[in-house]
Formats: structure tokens, sequence, C-alpha cells
């Protein structure tokens, strides 16, 4: 661990910081209801600890009618029952601060669930005080309310519907990015972000060490002085960005929906009215997609103080085609190094980068990005770690990626449970697309392959729950758990906690120069972090064929440097660098 409670917190921890995110549905259940709780992660304390991570980002808690399992919030003040109690999360807070640890929650204020008292006012009359609190229009000009094509704008929704849904009671439609029972908050509205930042800092009061910030980039929106003031998105089209929307049905929301006009003044009022008075230390990350590095560079430059770091979609977004995210187009390693070193270099001495492959949101890396087949998949969890964690930025681990756990083999749509891609398969079926295909991409893609249990032992629901889980285990679980893991030197677990101790001892991982090498591979691809005179070099060979040389500059030397970190036998050659299938090599010297 970095931390030490009785220091005064460094005002640049979460640099060499590592953060590990925890579903809390999916981790750890301590009731026997098949549903992971609070009291749960605090069972499994020791685990991370041994990890070795700094911070836990929580997913959230909150009370919630559970339509996103949780991402739909109906009262931000309070513990779901699902999960437990206040008491349990001030209990887990104190738990994670006495182990030198830190607890990040999930803020959800794009939206909050329809079922939440501000939108219940909200919707009760065109006169209700709350009314402005949500974006409600009147149906299109010349239709009737309520009819197909009456919505006031084209847009869809990230779920397969369109982003606004008719309330009869008052003849109005309001706007949901998201699901119909998530609601958009306005921001233009000075009381709605007043409202945000006094319970923010109601849970800074409590304890919490940082907010993770769901779609953040979302909550300004493209409003025209003249009528109609949101305007129609684009179908179709080539040109478009890789994203969840079908453009095929709806018009594009996104240019009139991410990074609004008016997202750099609210971000910098949240840091005015929430963080700027108090200590430095407080950790900020924001879900940003569709997110250039010029953004990137706006929402993280210090002087200008928004946000710590963002999570960027780039790399995530690579195998999304033009019909959006089920429209499967295949990425190589090439490609996703590509994207990670060009925000790498973008980034540069003036942002920060937050590093991740998966989150509860994307398929499993090593999936993805790997190959999960018994010969490859610890030896191909292990190089993705390797080249991800030796990047300049901040680590992020999902819950089971440190033991290579793998997308699940869901047998149709029954197994899911997601409610992302329930309306997808819905769409795909009535547009008269065949469920096996439609069935191919939720199994590529589908956010349940990460929220399938933790993997904790190889009993009957791997040591998860003792109830009936709410989504199955995966049946690798026999092979792939915690158990078998921990305690092995060569375990994918294990070289997790190498690469956490590797950013925590040299200040070469955290704040060295990087230099990406071997820029025309196609599947060993290196790059080299540099600080006063150190210089550490990072080798993988991203794929299963055999012997690949890494033609480095300066090879010879290298091989014959210190080898710090290896995911394979001990090397035979000591004069050039050949790499095995999904062999990463870590060398050091200075
Ligand atoms: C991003 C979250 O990570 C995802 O799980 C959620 O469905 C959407 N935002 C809406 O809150």
């Amino acid at each position: 661990m970095t931390a030490d409670p009785s220091e005064p917190v460094p005002r640049d921890w979460w640099k060499s910081a590592v953060v590990y995110q925890v579903y809390p549905r999916s981790f750890m259940d301590s009731d026997g209801d098949g549903i992971g709780d609070i009291p749960g992660i605090r069972q499994r304390l020791d685990y991370l600890q041994r990890l070795g991570v700094d911070v836990l980002w929580l997913s959230p808690v909150y009370k919630s009618p559970m339509d996103d399992n949780g991402y739909d919030i109906s009262d931000y003040y309070d513990v779901d029952p699902l999960f437990g109690t206040l008491a349990d999360l001030d209990d887990l807070i104190a738990d994670l601060h006495e182990r030198g640890m830190k607890l990040v929650m999930d803020l959800v204020v794009n939206h909050t669930s329809s079922a939440h008292p501000w939108f219940q006012e909200s919707r009760s009359s065109k006169d209700n005080p709350k009314r402005d609190w949500y974006w409600w229009r009147p149906p299109r000009p010349g239709h009737s309310p309520g009819e197909p094509g009456a919505e006031p704008t084209n847009w869809g929704s990230a779920f397969s519907e369109s982003a606004w849904t008719f309330d009869p009671d008052t003849g109005e439609y309001y706007l949901h990015l998201f699901a119909s029972s998530q609601p958009e908050l306005n921001w233009e509205n000075p009381e709605v972000r007043q409202a945000v930042y006094s319970m923010m800092n109601w849970w800074l009061d409590r304890g919490v060490d940082g907010f993770r910030m769901d779609v953040i980039n979302l909550i300004s929106k493209v409003v025209h002085d003249e009528p109609p003031d949101l305007r129609d998105g684009i179908r179709g089209g080539p040109d478009r960005q890789p994203g969840p929307i079908d453009t095929v049905r709806f018009g594009d929301p996104g240019p009139h929906v991410l990074h609004g006009p008016r997202v750099h003044e609210f971000l910098q009022e949240m840091h005015r009215e929430v963080f700027a008075h108090r200590p430095p230390g407080l950790l900020t990350v924001g879900e940003t997609p569709a997110t250039t590095v010029e953004q990137g560079l706006l929402y993280t430059d210090p002087a200008r103080a928004e946000l710590q770091m963002v999570f960027q979609f780039e790399h995530v977004d690579l195998d999304s085609g033009p019909g959006g995210k089920w429209d499967l187009a295949p990425a190589t390693s090439r490609d996703l190094i590509d994207s990670l070193a060009q925000w790498q270099e973008g980034m540069g001495e003036i942002g920060w980068n937050s590093l991740y492959l998966g989150n509860h949101d994307q398929p499993r890396c090593v999936s993805r990005f790997g190959d999960d087949s018994p010969e490859h998949r610890d030896r191909s969890a292990k190089a993705l770690a390797t080249v991800l964690h030796l990047l300049r930025g901040t680590p992020y681990i999902y819950q089971g990626d440190e033991l290579g756990m793998a997308n699940a083999p869901f047998r149709d749509i029954n197994d899911t449970r997601d409610i992302e891609s329930h309306n997808a398969y819905r769409a795909a079926l009535a547009r008269g697309q065949d469920p096996d295909a439609a069935m191919e991409a939720i199994r590529y893609k589908g956010r349940d392959n990460a929220r399938t249990p933790m993997q904790w032992d190889a009993s009957e629901h791997a040591g998860f729950t003792t109830g009936s889980p709410w989504l199955e285990v995966n049946p690798d679980h026999v092979t792939v758990n915690a158990a078998a893991q921990v305690n092995d030197p060569d375990s994918v677990f294990s070289h997790y906690r190498k690469l956490i101790k590797l950013r925590h001892q040299e200040p070469v991982v955290v704040h060295g120069t990087f230099t990406r090498l071997l820029r025309d591979g196609e599947d060993v691809h290196g790059y080299l972090r540099r600080l006063d005179g150190r210089e550490l070099l990072v080798v993988a060979n991203l794929s299963s064929k055999e012997g690949l040389e890494a033609a480095v500059p300066d090879a010879p030397t290298w091989a014959a440097s210190e080898l710090v970190l290896s995911n394979a036998p001990e090397p035979a050659e000591r004069d050039r660098i050949v790499l095995g299938p999904w062999e990463a090599r870590v060398y050091r010297r200075g």
C-alpha cells in the first residue's frame, strides 16, 4: 500500500495509485439473497489488500428501482436495502481508511430514476416548480401527442429506443438518453446544479474520497435560441462516431449532447462549489464517451480545474462499425496500441490518462483483446495487463480481470439480465434480424459478460453466494478462481500484484516520459518509459504466433539488461528479444 492513514495526503497521490472497480451486485453476497452487498465487500478487503490496490471505486449502491442496476437513482442520500444500509457503507469507508485505502463513489447526475421524488414532482404538472429540472417538450408541431413521429426530436437513446417518452398526464415528452426510466436532469437550471453540489458535499463530509462521474460529458445540451430549441440528429452515414445509437431508426443525438456548450463551465463551477475549499487529495474521474485527445486535455488540464482524469472510449469503440455498438467490426492489437499510444502522446505533460481495458459496461478484456482459450488465457491476460499498467496514467482494474475472468457462454437472451442487451435484442428482432446473429453480438459485447459473479472458488456458485445468484456464474469458475490464484506465484493475480508493486516502487512508471517503439508492428509492440536516467522497456507479442522478434533500437543491450517482469519462462537468448505467444517482458536499466 502507498497510503499511510497517519500521513497528510500528498496532492497528486492518485498518480501513483491503482483503482479497483467493484460492481457490488456481483462481488460478494453476504446474506444469501443471490445479490452482492456491502457487508460482502467488507469480507473481501483482505483480498484487495493482498492485490495491493489503493482505491476502491464502488458502482452505485444508492436507492434505486434497479432498472439499470443502480445507475437509475431514486435517492442520492441512502443505500438500497439490496446492498445494505448507510451504516454498512460508513463501516466500509472506515475499514478501507484503516487499511490506508480510499473509497470513490459513483456519481450519476446526468439523469435520475423516474422514481426519484424530483421527477415525480416534475411530472405532476406543467407549473410544478420542479418542472424545469428535467427536459420536457411538447410534441413536434403538426403531430398529435403520442403518435409515432411526434417526438420533439428524432434522437435515439443508448438503449435502442426513442430518447423521448410521452407522458399523457401533461401531454408532453421527457428526454432520456438511456432507459425511459432514466430522465435527463436539466443542468441549465441552477437549482439542479446546486442540489447536485450539496449532495456531493454531503458524501465528502461523510468521508468518501472522490467520485467517478457517470457520462458527465452529457450534462450540457445544445439549446438554440430559435425554435425548435433542440434539433434533429443525423441518421446513418459512415462519418458518424461509433457509439451505441441505432442510426438507421433514429437520429444521432451525439453532436447535440456530447461536450455541450456549457460542459466546461458546469465542471468548473462544480469544482468551485465542491472541491476547491477542501484539502487536496480527492479523486475525480469523468466518464466521457466520444472524447478526443483535444477534449481530454480540456477536461484534465489542472490549470482549468475541472477533472483529474477521464475515461475516454476510443479503444473500446475500435470494434464498433458505423452501425453502432452491435455492429461488430473486429479490431487488431495494432489498432489497440495505436489508440493507447496516441492518448499517451497527446495527453503528454498536461493531461492525465485513466488506463482501462474493462469495466461493468465492456466485455471481458481477455476475451476481447486477448485469447481466452485454455492454452493462452493466462498469458494473454498478463500480457494485456503489462502493456496497460506500465503506461503513464492511473490504472483501473475491473473486478475479476485480475483473475483472467472471461466472457460468459450465454445460451440465449434468457441467460442475460441487462436492459441494454434485452432492448437491443428486441430491436434487432423487430428489424427482422436473425435471433442467432443478434445473440452473437450480445455474446461478444453484452455487458453481462462483465457482470457474472466474482469467482472466489471452485464451489457451486463460485463462493459468491449461498443462495441462487442473480446471474449465473461462469462455468469456468471451477478452474478460474481467486482461491486457486492468490498463493500461486505464477497466477494472473500474482502478475497483477507485481505490476501494482512496480508502479508503487518505480517513479519512472508514474512520472516517466513515454516513447512508442515498433510503430509498424502488427503483433509485437513496445514502448519506453524514461525518468532521470532510469529506463523501462515494455515489449509484448499480442498474438498466439510463435517466436516473434521485438526489433527495438539497441536490442542486444536491452536483451542483456535486467528483466524485471515477464509472463514466460526465462528467455534463452540474451542478445535478441524473441517473444513466444502472448509473451510480455519488462526490462530495466539505469
Ligand atoms: C454509464 C454507466 O457506466 C452505465 O452502466 C449506465 O448504463 C449508463 N452510464 C447510464 O447511467
